[in-house]
């Protein structure tokens, strides 16, 4: 049979069993969540600028919110399930203690740190916004911000794994590194505009705190 049929959807119509390799299937869940979390950051950033979807492009009432929340949500998920599918047996072991604590993990132990600080951070970012009307919206917003750390942290976690695990050097040209690349590169070029788009803003207006006499005190 042919070589090339590795793609999942190939896997799928051959039925080729054999050639299902959960690395190759962790690389691809892998560059699921890398590309949700970008649209999920780009969203974010469109609605920290009060970005209105029907007054501009697209003219059309789009609920930016939920988007946010479920592209946010299924990235989790993403995340969660590429580093679990390294523990099926495959050329390089795995252990659990490699997966939630990669220090010592059997490759690349040190990008695989940066990418489990990202997956913990990450929770911690969706579980509080979950809970965000309980903690209230001045801490939540503070723990919001770490998206801001979670960002470089599975940049550098993306560019810098050899995919396949095989000691390779890393191929910057190589397609699904590509993507890694366009992935960071619109993060930046988004937060490089919000960052712009927050110096044009007028200065925002000191609110003096008004105190109210009640006749009882
Ligand atoms: C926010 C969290 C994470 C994101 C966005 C992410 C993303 C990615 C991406 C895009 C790749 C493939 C790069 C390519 O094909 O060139 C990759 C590879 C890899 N990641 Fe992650 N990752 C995350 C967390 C983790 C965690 C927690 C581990 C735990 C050990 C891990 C282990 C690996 C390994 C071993 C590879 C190389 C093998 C493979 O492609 O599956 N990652 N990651």
């Amino acid at each position: 049979m042919c070589e090339t049929l590795t793609s999942p959807a190939a896997i799928v119509m051959t039925g080729a069993r054999d050639r299902v390799d959960p690395i190759e299937l962790s690389s691809y869940a892998g560059l699921g969540a890398i590309g949700l979390l970008t649209l999920n950051i780009l969203i974010g950033l469109l609605l920290s600028t009060k970005y209105n979807p029907v007054r501009r492009w697209p003219h059309h009432r789009i609920d930016t919110v939920s988007l946010h929340n479920y592209t946010g949500w299924t990235a989790l998920a993403l995340v969660l399930v590429h580093p679990a599918l390294l523990l099926l047996p495959s050329r390089v072991d795995f252990r659990l203690i490699d997966v939630l604590y990669p220090t010592h993990a059997p490759k690349q132990p040190l990008v695989n740190t940066l990418g489990a600080a990202a997956a913990y951070l990450l929770v911690v970012v969706l579980v509080t916004s979950y809970f965000r009307f309980e903690i209230g919206r001045r801490w939540w917003k503070r723990i919001h911000f770490t998206t801001y750390a979670v960002f470089p942290l599975f940049a550098l976690h993306s560019m810098f794994t050899d995919s396949t695990l095989g000691d390779h050097a890393i191929d910057y040209l190589d397609g699904e590194k590509v993507f890694v690349e366009l992935c960071i590169a619109l993060v930046i070029v988004a937060i490089a505009l919000r960052v712009r788009w927050q110096k044009a803003q007028p200065p925002a207006r000191v609110h003096r705190k008004r105190v109210t006499h009640h006749p009882q005190q």
